[in-house]
C-alpha cells in the first residue's frame, strides 16, 4: 500500500505518494532528487543519512516517511542561505574536516544538531555527542574542531 505525505523540505512544501515502507532517506533521494543525504549502512549505524526533523537530528534511513506528515525537514541542500554557506559548512572547509566527503553531509547536520543541543562544552563532549557519525577516512579530530569553531563560546 502507498500513502500521500506532505512535508516541508528546506522551506518548500512537497507532497508525494510513496510506498508505506519508504524511508525518509529514500523519499529525499529517490522522490525529491535530494541526494546530499548519503546512504551508508541503511541500518542506523553510520549517521551518513542524518537530517533534521522538526529541528531534531535523526537517521533518515530508519525513519518511515509516512509517519512524518506535516514535519519540517532540513537537509544539507537547505543549510546555505543565498550564496552564503552555513557557518558549520564553512568551518568544515576552514578545518579541512573531510577527505572523501561521503560522511560529510551527515556530519554537518549532526553537528548543527549538536550545537543546538548545547553539547559543545569540550572536545570530549563534542566527540561523545557526534559518536553516531562514522568517518571511514578518520577525520574526527578536524570534525570536532569544526564544530568547536561554530559553537557559541560559553
Ligand atoms: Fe542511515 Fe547509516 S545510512 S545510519
Ligand atoms: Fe570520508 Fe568521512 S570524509 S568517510
Amino acid at each position: 500500500p502507498s500513502s500521500r505525505v506532505s512535508l516541508t523540505v528546506n522551506g518548500t512544501r512537497r507532497t508525494v505518494t510513496v510506498d508505506n515502507r519508504t524511508s525518509l532517506l529514500d523519499l529525499l533521494r529517490e522522490h525529491l532528487g535530494l541526494t546530499g543525504s548519503k546512504k551508508g549502512c541503511n541500518a542506523g549505524a553510520c549517521g551518513a543519512c542524518t537530517v533534521l526533523v522538526d529541528g531534531e537530528r535523526v537517521n533518515s534511513c530508519l525513519t518511515l516517511a509516512v509517519r512524518l506528515d506535516g514535519a519540517e525537514i532540513t537537509t544539507i541542500e537547505g543549510l546555505a542561505e543565498d550564496d552564503r554557506l552555513h557557518p558549520l559548512q564553512q568551518a568544515f572547509i576552514d578545518q579541512d574536516a573531510f577527505q572523501c566527503g561521503y560522511c560529510t553531509p551527515g556530519q554537518i547536520l549532526s553537528g548543527v544538531g549538536c550545537i543546538q543541543e548545547g553539547h559543545t562544552g569540550s572536545p570530549e563532549e563534542i566527540r561523545e555527542w557526534m559518536s553516531g557519525n562514522i568517518c571511514r577516512c578518520g577525520c574526527y579530530v578536524k570534525i570536532v574542531r569544526a564544530v568547536e569553531q561554530t559553537a557559541p563560546r560559553k
